[in-house]
């Protein structure tokens, strides 16, 4: 039996489903991939035999029959999401379960987070528009629908009317000028779902307890990535939720892992606003895009490109809980004659060791950057062993690893997988 956790150790969009569908692969029969937090924010591609399969919301474990799929207690639930997803789950005929207590996306966050995305001009921070923000701020405030209302239209309503709920956001969204869904819309829009949902809802707290008691494997699958983090995070630059470790400690109440592995591109990108010191805005960033096709999977935005930044993910590590790292998407610098890794934050005139990598030392370090030559060979993909690699590419390696090693106590975050392409198949164990 093993308790895994996956993490994005970037701004998101690190390849983590694949590395989650391998791991869903190998679990035992009636093991569990577990969704903990974040909403239909996220996106994860998946090819299955050159079919390709998009997810937001339900766990990457549904493209496998034995893994009892997930959907926790923070997850911010936008039903029309789960509902299309759901097909998926039925056509590879494995079983979701989503818990009573998590909170529903309405309509109103989402027209609220686009308002206030609008209103804001040059300061939006760029969110996908999914109601994210809204729902977080109110989960927090302890106002909600939760799944578990749906079984019956008066206790959306109950919910909705609880505490002025229903009336501060239609209050704020006609302030910005809008018009806001009445609460009965509100209500019937939540009911329409509810027949497809009902089936599902379960007490998933319960059901980690219990696999766990039973030896079963569990594996818990992170959205967006630690440097998107609400704490940890460049605020305001963030989304709301927790994308660390914590995330599944707060949510399930489990405290120990055998692995907690971390995912990062071979370089790095981030989606919407926020400071980013190794982004490349010249062709060099514009052919990273392309090879790498990096387009939202949610929102469909071009993805900003750039270096992999290593002071960022070391500090990724250490404050996400990670203990070993995927490194995907290789094959994407196939063919580059040089690449470069930005090694050096200076602060104020000082070298950032352990220090905290606030929106601030973000816009205001100056970085310093590693030049190392790139691999000749066009590509990395169907390359099988890690002794078939490239030397540059065991060079490239060792530079990661010397940047992930800690000043402090000289621990080491091992680089464990190499993802060489987007199929199943294309990864290499190390
Ligand atoms: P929100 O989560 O929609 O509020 O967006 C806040 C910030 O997080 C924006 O910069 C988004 O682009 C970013 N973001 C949210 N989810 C993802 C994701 O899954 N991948 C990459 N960026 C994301
Ligand atoms: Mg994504």
């Amino acid at each position: 039996m093993s308790i895994v956790a996956i993490l994005g150790a970037q701004w998101g969009d690190e390849g983590k489903g694949k590395i989650v569908d391998r791991l869903a692969s190998e679990l035992s029969s009636g093991g569990l991939c577990v969704r903990f937090f974040g909403g239909s924010n996220a996106g994860h591609t998946i090819w299955v035999d050159g079919e390709k399969f998009v997810t937001h919301l339900l766990p990457s474990g549904i493209m496998h029959r034995h893994v009892l799929n997930l959907v926790g207690p923070a997850v911010a639930c936008d039903l029309e999401v789960i509902c299309d997803e759901l097909k998926i789950a039925e056509r590879f005929g494995s079983e979701v379960a989503i818990d009573r207590s998590a909170p529903v996306v309405l309509p109103l966050h989402m027209l609220l987070d686009g308002l206030r995305e609008d209103r804001a001009g040059a300061k939006k921070i760029g969110t996908t528009r999914r109601g994210i923000g809204p729902l977080y701020g109110a989960f927090f405030a302890r106002n909600a629908v939760r799944m578990g209302d749906l079984t019956n239209a008066d206790k959306v309503r109950a919910s909705l009317l609880e505490r002025g709920y229903y009336e501060e956001m239609a209050a704020l969204i006609q302030l910005y000028g809008a018009h806001a869904p009445t609460c009965d819309e509100t209500v019937e829009w939540c009911m329409q779902f509810a027949p497809k949902v009902r089936p599902h809802l379960a007490d998933t707290r319960r059901i980690v307890c219990a696999a766990i008691e039973n030896d079963r494997d569990v594996l818990f699958e992170g959205a967006q990535g630690v440097l998107l983090d609400v704490f940890h995070g460049s605020q305001p630059d963030t989304t709301s939720s927790l994308c660390t470790l914590a995330g599944v400690n707060a949510s399930f109440g489990v405290y120990q892992f055998d692995r907690v592995i971390g995912v990062a591109k071979a370089y790095a990108t981030r989606v919407g606003s926020g400071p980013f010191p190794s982004e490349l805005t010249d062709e060099t960033g514009d052919r990273l895009r392309e090879l790498g096709h990096e387009f939202g999977t949610t929102t469909g935005r071009p993805r900003r490109c750039g270096w992999l930044d290593l002071p960022l993910l070391a500090y990724a590590c250490r404050m996400g809980g990670i203990t070993e790292l995927a490194i995907t998407k290789a094959d994407v610098l196939s063919g580059f004659e040089t690449i470069r890794v930005a090694s050096r934050y200076v602060f104020e005139g000082g070298v950032m060791h352990d220090d905290t990598f606030t929106s601030r030392v973000l816009r205001e370090s100056s970085i310093g950057y590693r030049t190392l030559s790139g691999w000749k060979e066009d590509s990395l993909q169907g390359i099988k062993t890690p002794g078939a690699f490239p030397t540059e590419f065991h060079q490239f390696l060792d530079v990661i690893r010397q940047g992930l090693t800690r000043s402090s106590d000289n621990r080491i975050v091992p680089i464990t997988m190499i993802g060489t392409g987007p199929d199943r198949e294309d990864l290499v164990v190390l």
